[in-house]
């Protein structure tokens, strides 16, 4: 089996690339034929959903538009203890059928507020697209419209995805292995 090395530990393919490409693509025709008529508006959080945004776009043939946005988040007095503002939204929501792309929902608690805080704004519809998702370990209640793949609680990186920085030029997904 063919391993990466990425500082202190070891990977192995576990979605290849064909797999992955034949999931975007199934998800892209759910958009498709849910947005039919609409012109929606794609907001991808970076950095890890830059790869998945890319080949997401390509294969939705509805008139679209793409807007990338960054997460901060600080400790705070928030029940979660935790802080997140969108930076770089630089598109209109209101009205809008926004689509948010994200590389992969963990324990929720991000999508969570990115989800209150565009509602906030009024758009027409507002949806989810995951690429990935750990169910075990959701802590919150999360409606994700569109999914590529259910996941195992495992790290993974590659397809945008990073360890430390490192491993979001690779083309398959890869889990850490003992
Ligand atoms: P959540 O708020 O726990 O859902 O965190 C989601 C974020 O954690 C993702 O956007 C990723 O940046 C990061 N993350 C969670 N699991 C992994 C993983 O297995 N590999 C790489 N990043 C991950
Ligand atoms: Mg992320």
């Amino acid at each position: 089996m063919e391993t990466l090395q990425i500082k202190d530990k070891k990977f192995a393919v576990s979605i290849p690339e064909a797999e992955i490409r034949r999931q975007v693509k199934r998800v892209a025709g759910e958009i498709n034929r849910d947005l039919r008529g609409r012109e929606p508006l794609f907001l991808a959080i970076l950095n890890g959903s830059f790869i998945f945004a890319a080949d997401l776009m390509r294969e939705v043939v509805l008139p679209s538009r793409i807007s990338f946005v960054k997460l901060a988040s600080y400790a705070g007095m928030s029940s979660t203890g935790e802080v997140v503002d969108l930076i770089g939204l630089d598109a209109e929501v209101e009205g809008r059928d926004v689509v948010i792309v994200e590389d992969i929902v963990d324990s929720g608690l991000t999508m969570k507020h990115v989800t209150e805080m565009l509602r906030s704004r009024n758009p027409r519809s507002l949806s989810v697209c995951a690429l990935l998702v750990k169910p075990d370990n959701l802590q919150v209640d999360l409606d994700i419209r569109y999914k590529c793949f259910e996941i195992p609680n495992d790290f993974i990186l590659g397809y945008g995805l990073d360890y430390d920085g490192f491993g979001r030029n690779t083309r398959d997904i890869y889990t850490v292995v003992e």
